[in-house]
């Protein structure tokens, strides 16, 4: 699935472009499919501000590291399973972070690379933004609420 060499990435772009060049102009399909690098560039930059705020609630151990991570840092290996095994220590914004990176994402790229704009911006783009929305308030809100991790007096706040 992932092309790892500009080679290899070009080679299948490439053939994608001659298939849209059965019925389209062959800048027709480079156009549009620079357009979907274009957003996917953007929709990665609203995934690293959000892995960034989620990533620095651990380094302030604000959240906890579940045993199971190898990084006090957002694992998406875990998918929704974030807290690692245990439900008592689930973290929201985690999974706020991992549903826009496997749902919202994935729509805004699938969605684009299929030619369905409305589906890539409504379906994708605006529910990664809405995302991110969602993580910086629930970090300023964790930020106020919570001592970090380890301190007696957690509970009392
Ligand atoms: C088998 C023929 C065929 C192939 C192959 C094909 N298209 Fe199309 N495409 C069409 C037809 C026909 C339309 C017009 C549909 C309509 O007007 O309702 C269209 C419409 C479009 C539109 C909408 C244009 C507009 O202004 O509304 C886009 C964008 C598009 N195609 C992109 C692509 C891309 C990118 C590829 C290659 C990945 C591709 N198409 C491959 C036949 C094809």
């Amino acid at each position: 699935m992932a092309r790892l060499t500009q080679a290899d990435w070009q080679n299948e772009r490439d053939k994608m472009i001659k298939v849209c060049a059965g019925c389209h102009s062959k800048s027709f399909g480079e156009t549009q499919l620079k357009m979907g690098d274009d957003m996917m560039r953007k929709a990665d930059r609203l995934m690293a501000q959000a892995i960034d705020i989620v990533a620095s609630l651990y380094k302030d151990k604000i959240l906890e590291k579940p045993a199971e991570y190898a990084f006090a840092y957002p694992d998406f290996w875990h998918f929704m399973r974030t807290g690692g095994k245990s439900l008592e220590k689930m973290s929201h914004i985690d999974q706020v972070l991992f549903e826009m990176y496997m749902k919202h994402r994935m729509r805004t790229y699938q969605g684009f690379y299929h030619v369905n704009p409305d589906y890539a911006y409504w379906y994708g783009w605006a529910m990664m933004t809405k995302d991110l929305g969602e993580i910086q308030e629930l970090d300023h809100i964790l930020r106020k609420t919570h001592a970090p991790s380890g301190e007696k007096n957690r509970e009392k706040k």
